[in-house]
């Protein structure tokens, strides 16, 4: 199973700075095989992004993504319209649109179905809040979410799972090496038969990412802060597979 690395730019970077970071990034990365490496931009930024990256190794991906095909969503974004650029991935549950923007249990499921019907691969967010972790409620809220958001689909293998502490979003402070394993290990053992690859996100940088990469079921990462940086970008790859 190939590494899957994902760079969440989240609300950053214009059409200049999108041409400006995959120019570097383009000319001085190599490509390694057993890394399947997803570039999310905003969703102005796709267009671009995914012309950019055309003929390279890059995957592009969406940070979100309508539960819907067509009609009267004002602001949304089709799953086709995705699908006509060649976007093959969409993170999906992100905490960011659960907490900011109210997103449901019952609309990341319903997202998670529209994408694998049209072919779209989930990037399925979960992860404990800081309130959460106190309380000693991590393995129940995982379970929770996998329960709920993968509700009626039997087949995760079009499914990656990103295993988000909340608390460790942006704030510099990641999970240890330990306690991610710990987690990766619980969260394979719910997902049982179901394949699926098991990436951590959480203030990784090109100092953690070797060690964290070194532990069980850890499959590869989502990253927001430290890849803004083509170069961290391509240290952090570095890191995960030397
Ligand atoms: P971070 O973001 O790397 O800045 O913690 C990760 C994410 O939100 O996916």
């Amino acid at each position: 199973m190939n590494l899957l690395i994902g760079a969440n730019f989240k609300m950053n970077k214009t059409g200049a700075e999108l041409r400006e970071y995959f120019g570097t990034f383009l000319s001085e990365y190599s490509c390694p095989s057993s890394v399947d490496l997803v570039i999310a931009p905003t969703i102005i930024g796709l267009v671009l992004a995914s012309e950019l990256a055309k003929d390279s190794c890059v995957h592009i991906g969406a940070q979100n993504m309508s539960s819907e095909i067509s009609g009267a969503f004002t602001g949304e974004t089709s799953p086709l319209s995705l699908r006509e650029i060649s976007c093959e991935y969409v993170i999906l549950g992100h905490s960011e649109r659960r907490t900011i923007f109210g997103e449901t249990d019952e609309l990341v499921n319903k997202k998670v179905k529209t994408a694998l019907v049209h072919s779209i691969r989930p990037i399925l967010c979960i992860g404990e809040n800081l309130n959460e972790k106190e309380a000693g409620l991590t393995k129940d809220i995982l379970r929770v979410q996998l329960e709920k958001w993968l509700s009626e689909i039997d087949n995760t293998t079009g499914i990656d799972i990103a295993y988000e502490p909340v608390w460790a979003i942006g704030t510099g402070k990641s999970a240890t090496p330990e306690y991610v394993e710990e987690v990766h290990i619980f969260i394979r053992e719910i997902l049982g038969q179901r394949e699926s690859r098991i990436i951590y996100g959480g203030s990784v940088t090109e100092v953690t990412a070797h060690e964290l990469i070194s532990k069980r079921e850890v499959n590869g990462f989502l990253i927001g802060s430290a890849v803004l940086d083509p170069r961290r970008l391509i240290k952090i790859v570095e890191e995960a597979t030397r």
